[in-house]
């Protein structure tokens, strides 16, 4: 367990699964709206989804805590895509096996802007670091970009996600090369 500014970083486990829902579209209703349209962000939530149970599973999803609730979320992957699940519609959004997948970076919004999401990320990177990738790809909501622009993360193009029923969804893919600057 992890302690940063009175918060708790620790791996997910199975058992914070509604928890973790909960956060998301909390995260994503807060954040998103004003980047994508009500009816996006409802198709999206409801197609994609936010969760892949299997990075879970695998040890490489963290969970921010304040006291007992879980204010943040954050992780990565061998492979997968940073938005959607395991079994979603949405690509493979690495390009080599280099490359790690930072995945699904969500904080509740009234702990905005107090270094979790920045936290987990870094705790991310160094694990997958350990685990032999020497670079981290993501596909970032527009709304994300600054986000990783801060910690070192360049654009690399431009992805329109079709979510289902409602106009494409665009994106940024974005990678960082590991011992970049942020
Ligand atoms: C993106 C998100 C995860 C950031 O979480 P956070 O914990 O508030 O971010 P941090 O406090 O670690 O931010 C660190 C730095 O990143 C930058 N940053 C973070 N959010 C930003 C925003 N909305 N606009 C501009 N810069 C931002 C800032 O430089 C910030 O440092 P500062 O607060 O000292 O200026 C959060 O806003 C969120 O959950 N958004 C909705 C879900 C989502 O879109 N997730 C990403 C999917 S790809």
């Amino acid at each position: 367990m992890l302690c940063f500014n009175g918060f708790a970083l620790r791996r997910a486990t199975e058992g914070d699964l509604q928890a973790l829902l909960d956060l998301h579209a909390m995260a994503v209703h807060s954040q998103a709206i004003g980047y994508y349209t009500s009816h996006q962000i409802e198709t999206y939530l409801r197609n994609i989804g936010t969760i892949d149970t299997a990075i879970i599973a695998a040890g490489t999803y963290f969970v921010v805590l304040s006291g007992e609730e879980l204010v943040g979320s954050g992780g990565w992957s061998p492979t997968g895509s940073c938005l959607g699940t395991a079994d979603s519609p949405l690509t493979d959004n690495v390009s080599t096996p280099a490359v790690a997948a930072m995945r699904a970076y969500f904080v509740n919004p009234r702990h905005a802007r107090r270094g979790i999401a920045r936290t987990l990320l870094d705790h991310a990177e160094t694990d997958a670091r350990q685990a032999g990738f020497a670079a981290f790809e993501l596909q970032a909501t527009l709304n994300a970009v600054p986000f990783y622009v801060r910690h070192g993360y360049q654009p690399i193009e431009a992805v329109n996600l079709d979510v289902g029923d409602c106009p494409p969804v665009p994106s940024i893919k974005m990678r960082k090369v590991s011992g970049a600057v942020h």
